[in-house]
């Protein structure tokens, strides 16, 4: 019997740390990773942490994710992102494990005016996409037993987020111009970490888009955040990518379909505006009961 049942690889960030939570709360015997357990990069670090581990399933979900930063460091996000995708999987081929790569909307243009579905081809316009995307291939070549889960927009309680810095510049007064003609589904880190822990549970192997239901443009959610929140903001106003420009280009339209998902029979992660209420409260970020 394996000493434990999921390893997960990037335990400390944002989503990582949300899913160690969720596997914990089922019950689910977790082991978490991070770069000061060792650096994906290491092919050796990660057969050695598989092969201690010997879980039912690893989720990858370290990487590099500075999407602007990865412009001007693209060796080092190809690295992390691809190398270090191939390197664990690798290791989990080596020892029967299977394998859930955590991917993006970046590995798509943005240019089809309907939700993407899986089957849809990849073509990124950024550096990050581009070693995601790669990151994905390596893991598919890699580990007969994957599943590649492409989710957008993630926030959570733990770490950066577009709703903490969205409240926190409202908060201390500032004007604020968001984009209104890039369209998304914001995803809740804890709804994807339930979705994940079932991923990563099942035989199902291939691509599979995970995010909250719905969507709605940068400016949409700014908008939802402050008035949720009960926060006034001194001005909030709509912009065009053209008029914010940025070192990475990102999609206009990310809207992914959950179709494989829910053939897989995942509970479908709830409504986007959902999501939002239940992060506002468990963040604090409540108006007057801000931690
Ligand atoms: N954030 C989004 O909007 C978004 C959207 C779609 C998909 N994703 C994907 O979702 C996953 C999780 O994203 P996140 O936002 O939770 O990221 P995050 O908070 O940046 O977490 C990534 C973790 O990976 C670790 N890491 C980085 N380089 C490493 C290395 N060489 N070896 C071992 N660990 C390393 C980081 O450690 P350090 O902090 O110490 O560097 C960090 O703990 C990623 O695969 C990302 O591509 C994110």
């Amino acid at each position: 019997m394996s000493k434990v049942d999921i390893v997960v690889f990037g335990a400390a960030g944002m989503l990582g740390s949300d899913i160690m939570e969720e596997l914990r709360a089922r019950g689910i015997s977790a082991q978490g990773f991070d770069l000061a357990d060792g650096d994906i990069t290491d092919a050796a670090s990660c057969e050695a942490l598989v092969a201690r581990t010997q879980p039912r399933a690893v989720i990858n979900c370290a990487a590099f994710t500075d999407v602007n930063g990865a412009e001007s460091h693209r060796e080092e996000a190809l690295r992390i992102n691809a190398t270090g995708a191939g390197n664990i999987a690798r290791a989990c081929a080596a020892h029967q494990v299977r394998c859930v790569f955590v991917s993006t909307d970046y590995v798509f243009d943005g240019t089809k005016d309907s939700p993407y579905l899986e089957s849809d081809e990849p073509n990124p316009i950024s550096a990050y996409g581009y070693s995601k995307w790669l990151g994905e291939r390596e893991t598919a070549a890699a580990a007969p037993n994957h599943a590649i889960v492409r989710t957008s927009w993630l926030y959570g309680v733990r770490g950066r987020s577009f709703p903490a810095t969205i409240l926190a510049a409202a908060r201390a007064g500032k004007p604020l111009r968001v984009v209104n003609d890039q369209t998304g589904a914001p995803t809740y880190t804890r709804d994807l970490a339930r979705a994940l822990a079932e991923v990563a549970l099942m035989s199902g192997t291939g691509i599979f888009h995970a995010t909250n239901g719905g969507a709605c443009t940068w400016y949409e959610f700014a908008c939802e955040i402050l008035r949720r929140a009960g926060v006034t903001p001194v001005a909030l106003e709509p912009c065009r990518t053209a008029e914010y420009p940025t070192p990475a280009r990102r999609p206009a339209n990310s809207r992914l379909a959950n179709v494989r998902l829910a053939a897989a029979g995942v509970p479908p992660l709830p409504p986007w505006p959902d999501a939002l209420d239940r992060y506002l409260a468990e963040a604090g970020q409540l108006a007057g009961r801000q931690h």
